[in-house]
C-alpha cells in the first residue's frame, strides 16, 4: 500500500487527507492484469481507465442503468457501485470475454438473431445481465415477480422483464432483447 500526502497550491495549506493506493490483481476475461490504484477507484473505471478494457460501459456512473455490468466471480454486478480494492483476485468476465466472433455466446448469437440492440452502448451490460440471469435462473432465485417461492421460477416473459429490469436502454430496444434472451435460454 502507498501513501501520498498531497499539498494544495491555492491556499498553501497542507492537505489533511491522504491517498490510499493499492496494488491489486484480477483476472479479466481470462488474461491477469495488475494495477496500482486509488482505493476509491470503482471498478467500472479500473477497468476503463487503467487496464484500457472498455467493454463495460458507464452510463449514469449511479448503479441506476445497468450499462457497467459484468459477471464478478459468475455472478452480475455493477461496476460503478464496486470498489476495486474490494475485489483483488476476482475473475471479471466481460461481454467482450463471454464469447468471440467466431464462437459467440448463445446470448450474444440471439441479440444479432433478434435485432437487440441499436446504437449498442447498453448491450455489453445487457449481455453479461442476460448471462448472469439466466444462471440465476437455472439455480431457481426467485425474482420479485415469482408468485410461489417455494418452487423453481418459470422461465416466464414476466419474469424475464423484471430480472433485466436493471439494465436500460435507451434506444427501446426491450422487445428485441426479451425474445432475444428467450431464445438463448431454449439453447
Ligand atoms: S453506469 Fe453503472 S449502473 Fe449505470
Ligand atoms: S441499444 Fe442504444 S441504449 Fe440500448
Amino acid at each position: 500500500m502507498i501513501y501520498r500526502a498531497p499539498t494544495c497550491a491555492g491556499c498553501r495549506i497542507g492537505v489533511a487527507a491522504l491517498v490510499v493506493e493499492a496494488t491489486i490483481t484480477l483476472t479479466v476475461d481470462g488474461e491477469e492484469r495488475t494495477a496500482t490504484v486509488d482505493t476509491r477507484v470503482t471498478l467500472l473505471d479500473l477497468l476503463r481507465e487503467h487496464l484500457a478494457q472498455a467493454s463495460a460501459k458507464k452510463g449514469c456512473d449511479h448503479g441506476q442503468c445497468g450499462s457497467c455490468t459484468v459477471l464478478l466471480n459468475g455472478r452480475r454486478v455493477t461496476t460503478c457501485l464496486a470498489f476495486a480494492v474490494q475485489h483483488d483476485g476476482a475473475e471479471i468476465t466481460t461481454a467482450a470475454g463471454v464469447g468471440s466472433a467466431e464462437a459467440p455466446h448463445p446470448v450474444q448469437r440471439a441479440f444479432l438473431d433478434h435485432d437487440g440492440f441499436q446504437c449498442g452502448y447498453c448491450t455489453p451490460g445487457q449481455i453479461c445481465s442476460a448471462v448472469g440471469m439466466l444462471a440465476e435462473l437455472e439455480a431457481g432465485w426467485p425474482s420479485h415477480v415469482t408468485t410461489d417461492v417455494a418452487s423453481a421460477p418459470a422461465r416466464t416473459r414476466e419474469e424475464i422483464r423484471e430480472r433485466m429490469s436493471g439494465n436500460l436502454c435507451r434506444c427501446g430496444a426491450y422487445v428485441n432483447i426479451v425474445a432475444a434472451i428467450e431464445q438463448a435460454a431454449e439453447r
